[in-house]
């Protein structure tokens, strides 16, 4: 059984679908041991209280530097034994003690087909609305891992959602997370703790 933590910014519904899916069996290789968050008031920290998940908050202004909180962070994973770090909706950057301390066992989920729609300030809503902007007629969802360029890592799994007529930033995010993220997020995860990382 591998340990995974998940690292969340916001709602959580990825958190939400992971959680799901090891309830249904869907994830036997995955113990969610973990749940780091960049901020106190996210909704995820409550997904993982009401299921007794083990949570973190690790703010950057509680740091005196960039330094010091990419050492916490590597710290926190160091201490509860992770094995895979999930960032779920997460919006900080993860520094390079904390990459190359776990090279090849941090993913992410993002709400395109990278590399469309992805980089520096492409996050959440902004990601839809760019996709509808330049008239794309298919968009969907990326697991892939984390590395020092932002969403340029290497490429895990994808599911490719219609854009429909009428669909607004808001009803293509619904869809994709729906149809794509909560699906392929808890199938790489079990993939990679299944194998070895
Ligand atoms: C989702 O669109 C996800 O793809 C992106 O952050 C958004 C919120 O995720 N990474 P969550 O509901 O907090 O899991």
């Amino acid at each position: 059984m591998k340990r995974a933590a998940v690292l969340v910014s916001g709602g959580g519904t990825n958190l939400q679908a992971l959680i799901d899916a090891r309830r249904m069996g869907k994830m036997p290789s995955v113990e969610l041991a973990l749940v780091i968050s960049d901020r106190e008031g996210a909704f995820a920290l409550e997904r993982a209280k009401q299921n007794n998940i083990k949570i973190s908050v690790l703010r950057r202004r509680d740091f005196a530097s960039a330094e010091a909180y990419d050492h916490a962070f590597c710290n926190v994973l160091k201490e509860n034994n992770i094995d895979l770090a999930v960032l779920a909706g997460f919006l900080s950057i993860i520094g390079p003690a904390t990459l190359g301390a776990y090279r090849k066992r941090i993913i992410n989920i993002h709400p395109s087909l990278l590399p469309a729609f992805g980089g520096k300030g492409f996050y959440g809503v902004k990601v839809h609305e760019a996709a509808l902007n330049r008239g794309v007629k298919v968009s969907g969802a990326t697991v892939h891992y984390v590395d020092d360029e932002v969403d340029g890592g290497e490429i895990i799994a994808q599911k490719a959602v219609a854009v429909l007529e009428g669909d607004t930033p808001e009803t293509l995010q619904r869809r994709i997370m729906e149809e794509a993220e909560w699906q392929i997020l808890p199938a790489a995860v079990e993939l990679l703790c299944k194998g070895e990382l």
